[in-house]
């Protein structure tokens, strides 16, 4: 991000912090509790997010040809390889023989050997070994191979499209957040590895715990509160996506700086939510990465989480430091926010009370339910088009 751009935010955030407020909605809005419940909404939901074109990952995840890393998105198993002309493709990561997935984590290699009868694949997904050939007569060599999805690298993630029969355009998807996610460069920091909560609670509700700073000061008194203002937000809608500024408790240490002097980046963490269930947290030493899933059922989510730091991780202690602050960035929403959230899912399946509540206070949120509603109403998605 531009610095001028950064100091502009960082005067409004300035600006809220001083006169104790937030960015504020023009109304208070009410959500049934059926959209965190209903069984038909849930399959709805899966729809879209089947539909949206899925962030999985830095593009630092395959930082150059011949390396590969799987993905498991909405219960689906994909495989990522960086081929020799160095572009990036996908495959659906099912065996042409029994179903086997025949990769496994992330590394590098060319080949990838089935663990169940040894079928083998190229990076390019072309099936090119067969043992037993004479029991397939049906099978082609080269010709055959993994179902490829469609695939992209773009503003410093990997992308991929679900459904085979459409192209994926990342472009049209993030419109003018593509530069600005880019211009962090935390797609193409070090990758520390991915963290899976699987829970009991509606994808959505999962979602929400990021859309707002407000429980902050009761949720998190221990931990974020203690470097973060509550109830005190810079939001910014982009079409479906929004960005939020939570701005530190050191912000109104800088009414003593002069502006050119403002190092913004010590004083904030940039909340991007990202149409349909996405969240990136940008500080100055990570990049983190929240995939949201819908489960088999309305009260269960998967959240895959994932860090960045532009530290050297080639020094041990380095590598050390930065796994345990991802550590506690888990903990943190893993015991706090979706342990919290667990009751509220028990709440809203009891039928207790039909809907809730958004402040405005809350603009983030409500942008977020918008933005999901629009969708669902049949708004363009944009992003992804059946060919
Ligand atoms: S399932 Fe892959 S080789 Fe048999
Ligand atoms: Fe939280």
């Amino acid at each position: 991000m531009e610095r001028d751009q950064l100091i502009d935010l960082t005067r409004r955030a300035l600006k809220l912090a001083r006169d104790k407020t937030t960015d504020l909605a023009p109304a208070q809005h009410r959500v049934d509790a059926q959209a965190y419940t209903s069984a038909e909404r849930h399959d709805r939901d899966r729809a879209m997010v089947m539909a949206s074109p899925q962030l999985v990952g830095y593009v630092s995840e395959l930082p150059g040809p011949g390396a590969y890393c799987t993905k498991t998105v909405m219960g689906r198993s994909i495989l990522l390889t960086r081929t020799a002309d160095g572009s990036v493709k996908a495959f659906d990561n099912v065996c042409l023989h029994r179903q086997s997935q025949v990769a496994t984590g992330c590394g590098s290699a060319k080949r990838f050997t089935c663990p169940y009868h040894a079928w083998t694949y190229d990076n390019d997904g072309r099936l090119v070994g067969l043992p037993g050939r004479e029991g397939f007569a049906d099978v082609t060599i080269r010709a055959d191979g993994l179902t490829e999805l469609p695939a992209a690298e773009f503003a410093g993630f990997l992308w991929v499209a679900l459904d085979p029969g459409t192209t994926l355009d990342v472009a049209a998807h993030l419109g003018p957040l593509a530069e600005e996610l880019d211009s962090w460069g935390i797609g193409r920091w070090s990758p520390l590895g991915e963290k899976v909560l699987d829970c009991p609670i509606n994808w959505k509700l999962a979602v929400d715990t990021f859309s707002e700073n407000y429980h902050f000061a009761t949720v998190h008194q221990q931990t974020f509160a203690t470097i973060a203002r509550s109830n005190c937000t810079v939001f910014d809608a982009f079409g479906p996506h929004h960005r939020l500024i939570f701005p530190l408790n050191t912000i109104l240490t800088l009414d003593e700086v002069p502006e050119e002097q403002w190092d913004p980046f010590q004083n904030m963490v940039v909340i991007y939510a990202l149409f349909p269930n996405i969240v990136l947290s940008v500080t100055i030493a990570n990049g983190e990465l929240f995939r949201i899933y819908p489960g088999d059922r309305p009260g269960r989510s998967i959240t895959v989480h994932q860090n960045s730091t532009p530290l050297d991780l080639s020094d041990e202690s380095t590598a050390a430091g930065a796994q345990a602050v991802f550590e506690y960035a888990h903990a943190t929403v893993r015991d706090e926010d979706y342990r919290l959230a667990e009751g509220l899912q028990a709440n809203l399946e009891s039928g207790a009370r039909d809907h809730l509540l958004f402040g405005r206070n809350e603009p983030g949120l409500q942008h977020r339910h918008n933005a999901w509603a629009q969708a669902l109403a049949g708004d363009s998605l944009g992003g992804q088009h059946r060919q």
